[in-house]
């Protein structure tokens, strides 16, 4: 076999006359009667070879017989491409290799669909037939690109988090359940007939141990499994890098992780990223943008305007506000472009996803140098009202104000989202920005209704603030927790708190939570009991590796960025999982399987038509 001594992506006019052997695959073939010309492609670019009967019939006749993705090897000289021949948009443009000898080093057959060498033309061949076909379609130079970011930042977590002296510690795959909210996947014990183990959905207790076990500094580039209905951001396997420090307090886990995420950024990206990174407190995140995780490219806060709306004469706002709801909206710099059917018809449907009931809106116009509404429901708003709003949104002309009456909660969640959809189409920011926030300051609990008792807001292992400990017999709703998230572009890319480290103070929050002593015993009781044996303070986070590398290589699809990932529906279409299996394997479990009628193996997963904008 020829053995490679360079790239397809290396040779410059610099390597004229030197003598090179490629190897990859035929990336595109033209035979010009005389001349044979074969692009060839590696990972890491493409170079044209070039057979001429003149110099070498032998390898010039075979090059003839190659096609599409066949692999082969070709020793020749590197000389300047042709006048008026060069290809600006390749890195080798400017020169090719004239073939001496030729080997071919497997056949293939004809692929089931182009390698796209271009950005974002691979969309034209449907996903689910890329992803049954990964092996092709990982050719794509696009995906290798995302594949290689992935791996650097990997690459740059480790290195970064040795140098500080954290150890990258494993943590079993097999465990017992540990509650982050979501359902478990299970796997049947052959030697403990009935029992699970439970993949993990993250390390928490473990690496909470460890703090235990004297560890001081953990991280670990971990898999974690959650059985929930995959969408644009989530996948049921991911990818946590997960954090625990001990001695530390909210200042020191922050400020270790934003200097990972800016040491990221730079030398993947050459971004520079600002730390410390702005922090927001949670109640000023849902009160200005309507959620926990604000996109920050752009200003649009919502407003609420219940008391312009009360004096109103618009029988649904005011009858909205005497049920004990809100009035609020945001306004859309530019909107005034938007037209009449646009906002009642698009707009109005897109907020009914998310619960509202309708959406009011009235235009903004400058005449004789007077700001005034117009359109919708400004009727319903005398002039000195109208100057209210238009103060109150900070509102110019030809801006549009849309307004959602509802519950405080329906409205943070229909407008949200409406907030992010307007500024994206009126183009109010740079697709390319990054803006980083941290949320701290949330709420420990929050109230179930319908199952009358609080819920953890992150997880049962977080820590209260200290001067609202007092409240846990009290006004549980009112504390807060030592919780953070760090936010990007809207998107959360990791989350964590100071944990419990005092017994009693994790026993107080297990009987709020209304997990009974016994519950707690068994599911947790090997956690609580280390927790008796000298636990330090301490603390940590983990973020979502996939989200963040999304973030790095600029898709809003999980699945770009992981090699081989699962369907909306859960399944790998390369392997086929998940599949049925032997009876064997089942006797040997002393399982039975149920012949299920109504198990769909494809289809859109209604979820993944809209952006959630309460998913965390
Ligand atoms: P949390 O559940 O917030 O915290 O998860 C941390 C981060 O993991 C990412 N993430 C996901 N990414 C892809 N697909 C999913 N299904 C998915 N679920 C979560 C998010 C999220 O911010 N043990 C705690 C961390 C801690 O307290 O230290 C935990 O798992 O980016
Ligand atoms: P209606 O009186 O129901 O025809 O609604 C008149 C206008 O008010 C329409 O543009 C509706 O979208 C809007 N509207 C209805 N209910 C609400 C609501 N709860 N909040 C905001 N606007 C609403």
């Amino acid at each position: 076999m020829l053995k490679r001594t360079r790239t397809c992506g290396q040779l410059r006019l610099s390597d004229a006359g030197k003598k090179v052997v490629l190897a990859g695959w035929a990336h595109s073939y033209r035979d010009h009667g005389n001349l044979v010309f074969i692009d060839l492609r590696d990972r890491e670019g493409l170079t044209q070879l070039v057979f001429d009967p003149e110099i070498q019939p032998q390898a010039h006749e075979l090059a003839r017989t190659v096609r599409c993705e066949w692999v082969i090897a070709a020793r020749g000289v590197v000389r300047p491409r042709g006048e008026g021949l060069e290809n600006p948009k390749l890195a080798t443009g400017q020169v090719e290799v004239v073939v001496g000898e030729f080997e071919i080093l497997n056949k293939a057959k004809t692929p089931p669909f182009e390698i796209e060498l271009v950005k974002g033309q691979a969309e034209k061949t449907n996903e689910e037939f890329r992803l049954a076909n990964r092996y092709i379609d990982l050719r794509r130079p696009e995906m290798q690109q995302k594949l290689r970011v992935r791996h650097r930042a990997a690459k740059i977590t480790r290195d970064y988090f040795d140098q500080l002296g954290f150890w990258e510690i494993e943590t079993p795959m097999l465990a017992k359940s540990t509650p982050e909210g979501a359902r478990d996947f299970l796997v049947p014990s052959r030697l403990h007939g009935n029992s699970f183990y439970a993949l993990p959905q993250s390390p928490q207790l473990f690496k909470q141990i460890l703090m235990v076990g004297g560890v001081e500094k953990y991280f670990q580039i971990v898999r974690c499994f959650r059985d929930e209905d995959p969408r644009a951001d989530r996948q049921a396997e991911f990818t946590q890098i997960d954090v625990e420090m001990s001695f530390a307090d909210t200042d020191d886990v922050i400020g270790v992780n934003e200097n990972l995420v800016a040491k990221i950024f730079k030398e993947i990206l050459d971004v520079d990223v600002a730390t410390p990174m702005r922090r927001m407190s949670y109640d000023e995140a849902v009160a200005d943008y309507g959620v926990d995780r604000p996109d920050l490219r752009f200003d649009m806060k919502l407003k609420d305007i219940s008391a312009i709306a009360r004096q109103s004469d618009f029988k649904v706002f005011k009858s909205v506000l005497e049920g004990g709801g809100i009035v609020k909206g945001v306004c859309a710099p530019g909107g005034g472009r938007y037209t009449r059917s646009d906002i009642e018809k698009t707009l109005t449907d897109f907020v009914a996803d998310y619960g509202a009931k309708g959406l009011a809106w009235c235009k903004v116009r400058r005449e004789n140098d007077e700001l005034s509404l117009a359109g919708g429901t400004s009727k319903f708003f005398s002039p000195d009202l109208q100057r209210q709003l238009i103060e109150r949104f900070e509102a110019k002309d030809n801006d549009l104000l849309l307004l959602v009456a509802d519950t405080e909660q329906i409205a943070n969640k229909a407008l949200a989202p409406l907030r992010c959809k307007l500024a994206g189409e009126l183009k109010l920011y740079d697709p390319g920005s990054f803006e980083f926030v941290w949320i701290v300051d949330f709420p420990l609990f929050e109230w179930n209704e319908g199952e009358g008792r609080y819920d953890s807001l992150h997880h049962p292992f977080t820590a209260p603030v200290p001067e609202d400990l007092g409240k846990l017999e009290t006004d549980p709703a009112g504390i807060r927790s030592q919780a953070y998230d760090i936010v990007v572009n809207g998107s959360e890319i990791g989350g964590g708190s100071i944990r419990i480290h005092q017994p009693p103070v994790q026993q107080k929050v297990f009987d709020l939570l209304n997990i009974s002593r016994e519950q707690a015993e068994q599911r947790f009781g090997f956690f609580l009991k280390a927790l008796e044996y000298g636990a330090p303070p301490h603390g940590g986070i983990a973020f979502g590796l996939d989200r963040l590398v999304m973030l790095l290589t600029g898709t809003d699809n999980i699945r770009d960025v992981i090699a081989f990932p699962k369907t909306q529906r859960g399944q790998c279409l390369l392997t086929d999982a998940p599949s049925e299996v032997d009876q064997k394997q089942l006797d040997e479990l002393n399982l039975r399987a149920q012949r299920h009628s109504h198990t769909t193996r494809q289809g859109p997963d209604p979820q993944e038509q809209r952006p959630q904008p309460n998913d965390a």
